[in-house]
């Protein structure tokens, strides 16, 4: 169903949809007529749910500075939880993960051969060697915020030092590559040709995804990928990059005893960093970090 010109645009501005996103429709349903993939209004944000996804963006933002300070040899995952638990509810706020799913726990602590989705333990106290992911997801006001972190935990090995900054260089890479009009696939390719170029490997089961409205939305977001392929990107997109590299294989196994918990096969460390990313008209803006 087609709108008239005079009608209010789609994306709920208010505006007449000739003067919103008529032309940027258009210009969508040519690039679909040549065969490229185009996203779904689903996939746009408007203004107003920029400006809350921005708001919870900040505060998850906060979160992860505050739980850095704590992130340290001697303290337990589950303290770490608790301190990220506490401050997010006296900020107004949710910790998305708790519940989610059947998730136990506020935040994912993530160490060494976890990929990701590790669940924090008041048994499991940092140690000289450790490197650790701690992924932040916060609701404030309905809107999601999605960020993790790397840290190494005293006296790390120089090739899991090497492996953290190289995870942190690829997403950085992938982020460097969105703007309007470029393509989901640019991001994977920039990801995984820098983790290949550097001996490791991209998780290929887990990938990032959109996120603002709801923790996690379409578009499932690859980090291999071809350039040029999969969905065009547009401004107001929102979505997570988070890639998984691998010292070793990309392969992965979920816990069955607790159905969270993704460990490498290999048993080789891995390192992941996430951002929530927003296309914006001139190239990207980066909610949390
Ligand atoms: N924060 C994770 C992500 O980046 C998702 C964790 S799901 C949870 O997508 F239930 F484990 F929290
Ligand atoms: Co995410
Ligand atoms: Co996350």
């Amino acid at each position: 169903m087609k709108l008239g010109r005079n009608e209010p645009c789609w994306c709920k501005s208010g505006k007449k949809y000739k003067a919103c996103h008529l032309a940027f429709d258009e210009r969508l349903e040519g690039l679909a007529s040549e065969g490229k993939l185009i996203p779904t209004h689903e996939m746009i944000k408007n203004q107003e749910q920029i400006a809350g996804i921005r708001e919870a963006s900040k505060l998850n933002t906060e979160i992860l500075d505050m739980v850095s300070e704590h992130v340290k040899e001697g303290i337990s995952t589950g303290e770490l939880n608790s301190l990220v638990h506490e401050y997010t509810l006296a900020h107004g706020a949710v910790p998305a993960p708790l519940g989610y799913e059947n998730f136990p726990k506020s935040i994912c602590t993530s160490i060494d051969d976890v990929v990701c989705h590790g669940i924090p333990d008041s048994k499991r106290i940092l140690k000289s060697g450790d490197i650790i992911n701690i992924d932040v997801t916060t609701i404030l006001n309905g809107y999601y915020g999605d960020a993790s972190r790397m840290y190494c935990i005293g006296e790390v090995t120089a090739e899991k030092r090497r492996l953290v900054q190289v995870a942190k260089e690829c997403l950085d890479l992938g982020l460097a590559v969105v703007k309007p009009w470029g393509y989901l696939g640019d991001i994977g390719y920039a990801i995984n040709s820098h983790a290949k170029k550097n001996g490791y490997s991209i998780v290929e089961d887990i990938g990032g995804h959109g996120v603002g409205l709801e923790f996690h939305e379409d578009p499932w977001v690859s980090h291999i990928g071809q350039p040029g392929t999969d969905i065009v990107l547009v401004p107001g997109m929102i979505f997570t990059i988070e890639p998984m590299v691998n010292m070793g294989d990309a392969e992965v196994w979920i816990d069955e005893e607790d159905g969270w918990t993704v460990y490498t096969e290999d048993g080789e460390p891995s390192a992941q960093w996430e951002y929530t990313v927003l296309v914006t008209e001139q190239g990207a803006e980066v909610l949390t970090r």
